[in-house]
């Protein structure tokens, strides 16, 4: 039976996935983000039978528009394409859901591929504002409360919408 191993890794093995899945077209360079290295930022990996085939990553930062200190980014999502609809991506989203809860975080956001958006639909992410096209095509941002809404940060959604 195949061993699937759910653990944090460094900002340099998730690059290596983040290569092959995201960026096979660009440069090595363009896999590095910008809050890779922040003290609080998660890196996440599932290995199957050793073999590193996905990644995902959190870092503090507030979605643009709306100013929420306890706001998280979810971002380099990617699952190696022999393995998707294995539950993976799931998995390690909840990894780093109950690494955010734990520190706090009351939202989680992230500029999804439309060709995802069902992924992070399937995981309570709502689509916010209209569609938009980044180097790497059509995205949407994504969003997800952690706790109870507060009204408050919902009136500055709207107004920024
Ligand atoms: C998006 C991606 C990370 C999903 O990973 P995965 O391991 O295949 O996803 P899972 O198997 O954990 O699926 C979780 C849920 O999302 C749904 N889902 C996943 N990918 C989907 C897709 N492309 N379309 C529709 N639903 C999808 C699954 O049906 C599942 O729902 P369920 O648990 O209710 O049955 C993976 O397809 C991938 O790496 N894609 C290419 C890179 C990419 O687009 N990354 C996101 C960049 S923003």
């Amino acid at each position: 039976m195949a061993e699937i191993t759910i653990k944090p890794i460094s900002a340099e093995t998730a690059r290596q996935i983040r290569k092959t899945v995201l960026r096979p077209d660009q440069p090595y360079e363009t896999t590095k983000y910008p809050l890779d290295d922040d003290p609080d930022t998660l890196h996440v990996g599932t290995y199957l039978d050793g073999e590193l085939v996905g990644v995902m990553t959190v870092n503090r930062e507030a979605p643009p528009g709306l100013q929420n200190p306890s706001a998280w980014r979810m971002r380099g999502v990617a699952v190696a394409e022999k393995v998707r609809g294995s539950g993976y991506g799931r998995r390690m989203a909840q990894f780093c859901l109950d690494y955010v809860s734990q520190r706090g975080g009351e939202l989680i956001w992230a500029n999804g591929r439309t060709t995802a958006l069902s992924f992070y639909q399937a995981l309570g992410f709502q689509a916010r504002g209209e569609e938009f096209t980044t180097d790497t095509g059509p995205h949407y941002q994504v969003l997800r409360w952690l706790k109870p809404l507060d009204r408050n940060l919902l009136e500055i959604t709207s107004e920024v919408e």
